[in-house]
């Protein structure tokens, strides 16, 4: 499970300008959604728990703003869908904190044609999420039932610029590379050499790593023009561990 996380940055007062200029930059498409009986707890979640962290890309605000979190948990969970928490999916899973999502996305400074890849779809939310911001997302999912079920849901909501797969996504999706975007939302105890080659000259690849009884970091991964790697512990996490094998 992804734990609770106080902002990276700390818990900086909200700046007006981020959240208004998200609300300015929503499509029409984004402001019809904010017409569901969920508007008001989801604009609340990306005030109280993202902005106010100090996540300020307005449109990752207006992403997490736009997406309706309340379709992608457990039904009956709905009231709980814009809590400051990570929430159950089944199989021993979880969506993860809404302010992780936002900060992931963030960190990997997403650009609107970058072709991004997802390690553990799990309810298809942070892919949701992703394909507001970027060109493609292609995710992978290990749990053949979560693959399928997210690959439902974001048909049905019209997410067509997402490209779901089951399979072990430690070695990324070869005949998709190279990624602009990497981001992994399970947590390997070393980052898997095939995601660092699949990255684009460029590219940015945000993972947790470290075991789920110890410490596990989040960690920000650069490829530069040359090629060379650097990277960059953001904050201590709490995610699921990234298993291998084949999808069950
Ligand atoms: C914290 S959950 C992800 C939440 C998800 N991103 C969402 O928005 O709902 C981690 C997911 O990674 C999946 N996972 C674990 N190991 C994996 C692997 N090797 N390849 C692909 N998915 C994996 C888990 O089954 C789980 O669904």
């Amino acid at each position: 499970m992804t734990t609770a996380v106080i902002g990276h940055r700390g818990q900086t007062a909200l700046a007006a300008s981020p959240l208004a200029l998200a609300i300015a930059c929503a499509a029409p498409h984004d402001l019809e959604s904010q017409q569901d009986s969920f508007a008001a707890p989801r604009a609340a979640m990306v005030m109280d728990q993202i902005a106010r962290r100090g996540v300020s890309d307005v449109r990752v605000l207006a992403a997490m703003r736009s997406v309706p979190r309340h379709l992608f948990v457990t039904p009956g969970e709905e009231s709980r869908a814009y809590d400051d928490s990570p929430l159950s999916i089944g199989h021993g899973q979880t969506i993860s904190q809404p302010y992780i999502v936002a900060l992931m996305t963030e960190l990997v400074r997403p650009q609107a044609n970058d072709r991004a890849l997802e390690i553990g779809t799990g309810s298809g939310y942070q892919a949701a999420v992703l394909s507001r911001v970027v060109g493609t997302v292609y995710t992978i999912e290990i749990v053949e039932a979560l693959a399928r079920a997210a690959e439902q849901r974001l048909k049905a909501l019209d997410y067509r610029n997402v490209v779901v797969r089951a399979g072990d996504g430690y070695a990324g999706w070869p005949d998709r590379a190279p990624f602009d975007v990497i981001v992994v939302t399970a947590a390997p105890d070393h980052v898997p050499p095939p995601l660092v080659e699949q990255l684009r000259p460029g590219g940015r690849m945000v993972i947790p790593v470290g075991s789920l009884y110890e410490r596990q970091d989040l960690e920000l991964i650069e490829k530069d023009l040359s090629g060379a790697i650097s990277t960059r512990q953001i904050t201590p996490v709490r995610f699921v561990p990234l298993r291998r094998g084949s999808p069950r």
